[in-house]
């Protein structure tokens, strides 16, 4: 029987995860894929460190050429991260005609298009389930299993750091800064957690999985990000009033025939909606298809086993192609150019909490300005104390309309300040 071979670059979270799970499974995944399948070599930077996970010491080097330039190696699993120096290797892996699997979610949505170009060019696979929502199966169904959808919209929760941020707020009344140390604490959040609490890890993601949804590659540049940074206890216990949830949403929406919208932000949602039911430091991701109707995939987002999983899945894949000799079958999805509509263009509810004095006249002034600008009010709940604060929730409106109208209230001498806008998604 063929045996195919690994070289792993990374060693970390996810490398020693998909590896561990790789051996304990060998026996089935080899009858599976109908060939033997062995790791040859990884490739970290320090091979002193200690690994969670049970190794051959041997399998251990600093020389990415012991991969990259081994003519034995079929697979290369590129699981260390970053731009640079993962996008170099795993062109160069391309080049050699390997197959490639990553979990790479920011190597793939700014340089994904050089990268399949590559991949497609050697007739080989690159795969990288592991790289949108962890464990959960997104990337693979998409492309194959809902292939004959036209996909509408997908949404989700993308990032579980935030989302367990956003639940315990929401579930233990903590305050943002609190939960943030705990979770620092608890390992579930990064020591710098901008990328995470600023939503650039969700932009990422959306990024990719509006590409693949739109059949349009969408930039990470073209994707409206704003994190959960300004999101109070005050607008939980608001939004919770008025039968909502908070969550950090990643939204990509095909609108008219050619144009998409692609944007990440925190977002009140129904407290009914599937998506408010998702906890912790869950995922899920749910998605809309003309065929298929709605669609919703739940699981963990991140970790060491949960993305092995995803990653482990994917060398199963390239390797049956291997064994049948068709790698390379699913090309770049990316085939036409839709227009990404700018946030100003997005049309939907607002949720805005404004500090206020009590003078009589400072509902009304409020209202001439929204009214000014065009934006109707579907609900105001005013709490009366000196320095009060009105909670409004509007009609749909453009966004332009709603940021135009903020910036005068902002200058109105009864408000002391918008305290805070948000979204609402129905
Ligand atoms: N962690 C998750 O839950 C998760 C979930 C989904 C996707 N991902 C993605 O999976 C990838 C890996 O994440 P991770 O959490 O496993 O990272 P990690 O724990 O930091 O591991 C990175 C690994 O890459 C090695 N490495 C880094 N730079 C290298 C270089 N220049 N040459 C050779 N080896 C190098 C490191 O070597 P040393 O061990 O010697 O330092 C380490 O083994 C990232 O793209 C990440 O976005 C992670």
């Amino acid at each position: 029987m063929r045996t195919i071979k690994i070289g792993l670059l990374g060693f970390g979270n996810v490398g020693s995860g998909a590896y561990a799970l790789l051996n304990a499974n060998l026996e089935d995944i080899q009858r599976k894929v109908g060939a033997l399948v062995e790791v040859k070599r990884v490739v970290v930077r320090d091979t002193s460190k200690a690994r969670p996970v049970a190794y051959d010491p041997a399998l251990l080097t600093t020389d990415v050429e012991a991969v990259l330039g081994d003519p034995e190696i079929d697979v290369v699993c590129e699981l260390i991260g970053g731009v640079d120096p993962a996008h170099e290797y795993v062109l160069r892996a391309l080049r050699a005609g390997k197959q490639v699997v990553s979990a790479n979610k920011e190597l793939i949505a700014k340089e994904g298009e050089s990268i399949l170009r590559e991949a497609q060019s050697h007739s080989c696979d690159f795969l990288f389930e592991g790289a949108v929502a962890g464990g959960i199966p997104i990337i693979l169904p998409m492309k194959s299993s809902l292939a004959g959808n036209r996909v509408d919209q997908v949404k989700g929760i993308v990032n579980g750091t935030t989302n367990y941020i956003l639940s315990k707020m929401t579930l233990e009344g903590a305050e943002y800064s609190d939960v943030l140390a705990e979770a620092q604490r608890l390992g579930y959040a990064e020591a710098d957690p901008t990328s995470d609490v600023e939503g650039f890890d969700a932009q990422y993601k959306i990024a990719i999985l509006s590409s693949i949804a739109f059949t349009s590659r969408v930039s990470v540049e073209d994707v409206y990000v704003e994190g959960i940074t300004r999101v109070s206890q005050s607008d939980i216990r608001y939004a919770r009033d008025l039968g909502y949830v908070i969550k950090l949403l990643a939204v990509g929406t095909r609108s008219g025939t050619d144009c998409v919208q692609v944007r990440v932000h925190p977002a009140l949602i129904p407290q009914r909606h599937p998506l408010a039911s998702v906890n912790d430091a869950f995922n899920a991701i749910f998605l809309r298809g003309d065929a298929v109707g709605d669609v919703m995939f739940y699981g963990r987002g991140a970790g060491m086993m949960p993305t092995g999983s995803a990653v482990v899945g994917d060398l199963i894949d390239t390797c049956r192609n291997l064994v049948h000799g068709c790698t390379g079958r699913i090309a770049c999805t990316c085939y036409e150019s839709r227009k990404v509509l700018p946030i100003d263009d997005l049309v939907t509810k607002y949720y805005l909490r404004i500090s206020v004095s009590d003078c009589p006249g400072t509902l009304a002034a409020i209202a001439g300005v929204l009214g000014a600008n065009g934006v109707s009010i579907e609900s105001v709940r005013a709490d009366a104390h000196d320095k009060a604060e009105a909670v409004w929730v509007t009609h749909a409106v453009r966004e332009a309309n709603m940021r135009a109208a903020i910036e005068q209230m902002e200058v109105l001498p009864e408000v002391y300040s918008v305290e805070n806008w948000i979204r609402v998604e129905e």
